[in-house]
């Protein structure tokens, strides 16, 4: 099979007609069937298929002498964001099942076990904490916060994983999965402009995180509540939408509110509560958390003339991931100099690099979109992306 055939199987899945973005979250139908695809895959290249406690997947291709430790791990993740793009996640992972069979074509025998990771959740569209597979495998979240997180409708993580087969308390941290990888090396679609070649290697990740905005007010009628008598926590929230826009222009970063909900969404309501997710970004932490203090500070200024509360919460928060020097110029060795670029995307090879050497390939991406359908790979580049990892994945595993 190879990978344009890999990928017109998976394309269709969770994708929307009408707007061609694409909704696989995890432990939905959508994503589940990404998952039978992936252990398809593995199947039919006689790959043994790994299922760890936390919802991730590895597909191994062992040496012949039976070696299970020192293992280079590649892949990436099949969950998206509300409407994503087809490559963000997917392309790692169809990648990975081709560079496999370009090394079998050429003959091959790697003296290392090779697996194909697929992680959950990467995205934490379902239960708002990004990486939560890795972060799980890594012990980077505490495993009660994570089976008590919800989705939007209030199904817990513990009650999710437990009907997908796993023990919801056995979730947390697998030392024995990881003392038998020696690397990991992700290959991503590129998700800016910043990459102008066809294949490059990450730098860096910059401090990024999430935070949770909870406005309450008081629900009343739209026509009968004269305004001094509104508690309305909209008038709030729109401003803090404003102040993460100044403060991230204050502070060389970047402040998104993509995520709000309203109670109870009535359009002759005013609403009980706001609630609004802020996604910042920057070069420092310092910058980012400063950035976030700030846009807090607002939301209370604002809030406090029409008696609402303001409650923040930190979701997530990853501080700068700068990948592993050794492994990222035996990369660039191998791939002979090709560019080295830091992200703004958080990935699991992120949350990895904090137990083991990581490393990412970049693909590039023309139309420097990502989280949405105008995210793209030529199929030039997308075969590019193989044969990179395919070259990296032989020199690794050679011991
Ligand atoms: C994941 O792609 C993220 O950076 O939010
Ligand atoms: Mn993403
Ligand atoms: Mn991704």
């Amino acid at each position: 099979m190879s990978f344009e055939e890999m990928w017109a199987e998976l394309l269709p899945v969770g994708r929307d007609a009408a707007t061609g973005g694409y909704h696989r979250f995890a432990w939905t139908p959508p994503e589940l069937e990404c998952r039978a695809w992936f252990a398809d895959e593995a199947r039919r290249r006689g790959l043994g298929l790994e299922h760890d406690p936390n919802g991730n997947m590895v597909a191994w291709w062992y040496p012949e002498d039976g070696t299970r430790t020192g293992a280079v791990l590649t892949g990436s993740h099949l969950d998206s964001v509300p409407g994503g793009g087809a490559f963000d996640g997917p392309l790692g992972i169809v990648s990975a099942f081709a560079a496999v069979d370009l090394l079998r074509e050429r003959g091959v025998r790697p003296a290392r076990p090779i697996g194909i990771g697929a992680f959950a959740e990467e995205e934490g569209a379902r239960f708002g904490v990004a990486c939560l597979g890795s972060r799980l495998l890594a012990g980077a979240i505490d495993p009660a916060r994570a089976r008590g997180l919800t989705d939007a409708d209030g199904h817990t993580f513990a009650e999710v994983v437990h009907n997908a087969g796993l023990d919801p308390h056995a979730i947390g941290p697998d030392e024995d999965l990881l003392g038998r990888i020696a690397c990991y090396v992700e290959l991503h679609v590129e998700q800016g402009r910043a990459l102008e070649e066809p294949v490059g290697v990450a730098s860096a990740i910059v401090p990024h995180g999430r935070w949770r905005f909870d406005f309450a007010g008081e629900g009343n009628h739209a026509g009968t509540t004269g305004l001094p008598d509104r508690r309305d926590p909209m008038l709030p929230f729109a401003h803090m939408v404003i102040a993460a826009r100044e403060a991230a222009e204050r502070n060389g970063t970047v402040a998104t509110v993509g995520k709000v909900r309203v109670e109870p969404n009535g359009v002759n309501a005013i609403p009980s509560a706001v609630t609004a997710w802020l996604d910042a970004r920057g070069p420092a932490d310092d910058a980012v958390r400063r950035t976030v203090l700030e846009v807090d500070e607002a939301a209370r200024i604002a809030a406090r003339p029409h008696r609402v509360s303001v409650d923040l919460a930190e979701e997530s928060y990853t501080e700068i991931v700068d990948f592993n020097l050794a492994l990222r110029d035996r990369v660039r060795s191998v791939l002979g100099g090709v560019p080295v670029l830091p992200t703004g995307a958080g990935h699991d090879a992120g949350v990895l690099s904090a137990r083991l050497p990581a490393a990412m390939l970049f693909v590039r991406n023309p139309t420097g979109v990502s989280h949405a359908p105008e995210e793209f790979a030529e199929p030039a580049d997308r075969l590019a992306g193989v044969e990179a990892l395919a070259a990296v994945l032989d020199d690794l595993a050679r011991g």
